[in-house]
């Protein structure tokens, strides 16, 4: 019998100022490649929501060391990009004086810089303002989490807000587990996805007992939303394959 239904992975080392997430990767992906390793082993049949930096390449290193031992599944393997969301939630409730749970907004991609895409055009309640007030607003969702690390000066990186961000996945991901006939459980997060030619990709997910029950895609995007895409997506691409390089070259380490 599985030991456990959700194994979350936080393990790792934060950024310190001047470091970009991709530093961490030399790091960061022996830990998660060992952790899920042995996730796999103690609990094949498992979800996955790897928090462990840089995602956009720990979580392509993850499913490429799974599939080659045979234990992959994509429908629950995640990298969790709820706090980006939750940081979208909260900087739009700031501008229109609401309260940020009321917020509703995709943020599509990965996690990093220009790869996190926050889907204004699509927020609830709407958000009005200048192109120069939401390309700031993009701006400093992207770059929350360097603004963290350089107010934290050499102490690490978002630690609290993570928490908060994470344990609303999880609990999205209990939910679905649960199966709940009344609500359909969605949250963003980065799984392999074919939406956009990104073999691993953020959207909002609808979650259910098996991890993913369906990726709802890419959701409307502007024409600003639309080239933003465009550009994320060679970034995007480069990690990923440098994610599942690494896993090859990591496949016997990990054993
Ligand atoms: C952040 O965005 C630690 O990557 C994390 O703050």
């Amino acid at each position: 019998m599985d030991k456990a239904d959700i194994v979350v992975i936080p393990a790792g080392l934060p950024r310190k100022p001047g470091m970009k997430r991709e530093d961490l990767v030399g790091v960061n992906a022996s830990v998660a490649c060992e952790v899920a390793f042995a996730a796999r082993e103690v609990c094949p049949g498992a979800m996955l929501a790897f928090i462990t930096n840089p995602i956009n390449v720990i979580v392509p290193i993850v499913a490429t060391i799974l599939k080659a031992k045979g234990t992959y599944d994509p429908n629950r393997l995640f990298g969790v990009t709820t706090l980006d969301v939750v940081r979208a939630q909260t900087f739009v409730a700031d501008i229109l004086n609401v309260n940020p749970q009321k917020v509703k907004i995709p943020v599509i991609g990965g996690h990093t810089g220009r790869t996190i895409l926050p889907i204004l055009s699509q927020c609830d309640p709407p958000l009005k303002g200048t192109d120069k007030e939401r390309e700031a607003l993009i701006q400093r969702i992207q770059n929350a989490g360097t603004e963290v690390v350089n107010a934290k000066d050499g102490l690490g990186s978002a630690t609290l807000s993570m928490a908060y961000a994470a344990a609303q996945f999880v609990s999205s991901l209990i939910k679905g587990i649960k199966g709940s006939k009344d609500e359909c459980i969605v949250e963003c997060a980065y799984v392999e996805s074919d939406v956009t030619e990104a073999e691993f990709f953020a959207t909002p997910l609808i979650l259910g007992p098996q991890g993913v029950k369906e990726n709802t895609g890419l959701p409307d995007l502007d024409d600003d939303e639309r080239q933003a895409l465009d550009c994320m997506l060679p970034i995007l691409k480069e990690s990923i394959a440098k994610g599942i390089k690494l896993g090859e070259g990591m496949m016997s380490s990990c054993a």
